[in-house]
């Protein structure tokens, strides 16, 4: 029997994009639509269209581009900002209108200066306006998981009535824990009732390092859309990053028991990708994606990985696509195995541009013994690689 499906919503190109260091320009995020469509993920989140004419226009320019994965675009529960998502998304051909209003008192008495009141108002004007605007809304409670539950409740029983089918649950600063995360999907999935089907969506920032925890406490107490980002980029200390949740999911389903559409031997190259647009790389012990992730030093864990790769690996580097390690590139590497570890990478070069750029890799091996592949990218300032076919 197949497995049931949990879908991935990609916001790098927004909550990772809004994060210091992150920004990019209208062509990479179009670069990177493309690859996150490559990638296979369900709905890829543009961007915030009130908040600068630039946003608006790669909203835009990444919903004429995509036609599998849905666009969503980001707006606040007031009319303008709807409206303008609404306007932002018109070329798509799958639209998603994704509207947000806080519900913890924190955030109501000091931040939007609204009583609870309002903002079941402005929740239900906001998706009814947004639902004739876009194919599909979801209505998002931020800080949901410092709110009463039973306001959320109502507020999201508000969305739902006014026709909202996803609801997500943001942990926006990272303040739950994977087993109240889990208590908290489960009470909303058996309060909140709607006629047409109703996704339950995760949302998680990771300030104590939790956001991939509770997003997989989340989908075992049934949420079936997780919120994510490539190398888990976004506010402080980031969201929950995509590699991880989709490979938790795909190592463990003896025990998750969901999967995804992702294609996870695309995973590496779309961390390469996104490391060379935005000002910095993964950390080396990152999983999934780091450099370190498949190395192997102690000689007592290369023999065991040499008897049987098991012993040390629960998955393998070709899974995720990490490229072979075979060939080790440093000063005695020629031409060849440059284009060659390049063109994994996603990059092509004609025979004039080979010989400039192995004369700057000859330099730079000179200089350093390891040669990973964030220097190699490094090698080619402001080149935006192509997005890799299958
Ligand atoms: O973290 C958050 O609450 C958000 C919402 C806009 C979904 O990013
Ligand atoms: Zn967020």
């Amino acid at each position: 029997m197949d497995s049931e499906k949990v879908a991935i919503f990609d916001t790098t190109l927004r909550d990772g994009e809004q994060s210091p260091g992150c920004s990019m320009f209208l062509t990479e995020k179009i670069g990177m639509a493309r690859q996150l469509e490559l990638l296979g993920v369900d709905v890829i989140e543009a961007g915030f269209p009130i908040a600068s004419e630039g946003d608006f226009r790669s909203v835009r320019a990444v919903a004429r581009e995509c036609q599998t994965a849905r666009i969503a675009a980001l707006a606040r529960t007031t009319e303008d900002d709807v409206i303008r998502a609404g306007e932002a998304l018109r070329p798509a051909a799958r639209s998603r209108i994704h509207t947000f209003v806080a519900t913890s008192d924190i955030h109501l008495e000091f931040k939007l200066k609204k009583t609870r009141k309002d903002v079941i108002e402005m929740t239900r004007r906001a998706v009814k306006v947004a639902s004739s605007l876009a194919d599909e809304v979801e209505f998002s409670a931020e800080d949901a998981t410092r709110s009463d539950v039973d306001f959320l409740c109502e507020v999201f029983q508000t969305a739902v009535d006014s026709g909202a089918t996803v609801l997500n649950v943001p942990d926006t600063v990272g303040y739950a824990l994977p087993s109240e995360f889990a208590d908290l999907i489960r009470s909303i999935k058996s309060r909140v009732v709607g006629e047409r089907g109703l996704t339950i969506s995760v949302h998680c920032h990771n300030d104590l390092g939790l956001a991939v925890a509770n997003s997989l406490a989340a989908i075992e107490a049934g949420a079936r859309q997780v919120e994510c980002t490539v190398n888990g980029i976004g506010e402080r200390a980031g969201n929950a990053a995509l590699e991880e949740v989709v490979m938790a999911a795909a190592v463990r389903a003896d025990k998750i028991g969901i999967s995804t559409n992702i294609d996870s031997r695309k995973l590496y190259e779309t961390s390469q990708m996104l490391s060379s647009v935005i000002s910095f790389g993964v950390q080396p012990n990152k999983a999934i994606v780091g450099r370190n992730a498949f190395a192997h030093e102690a000689g007592i864990h290369q023999h065991g990985v040499l008897s049987n790769p098991l012993c040390y690996e629960i998955m393998t580097p070709e899974s995720v696509g990490v490229p072979s390690n075979d060939i080790v590139l440093g000063k005695h590497s020629g031409r060849h195995a440059l284009v060659s570890r390049f063109a994994s990478l996603g990059y092509s070069f004609d025979p004039e541009e080979i010989n400039e750029l192995y004369s700057r890799f000859s330099e730079l091996a000179d200089r350093k013994k390891k040669i990973y592949d964030q220097d190699l990218i490094a090698l080619l300032p402001g080149r935006t690689p192509v997005a890799i076919a299958a």
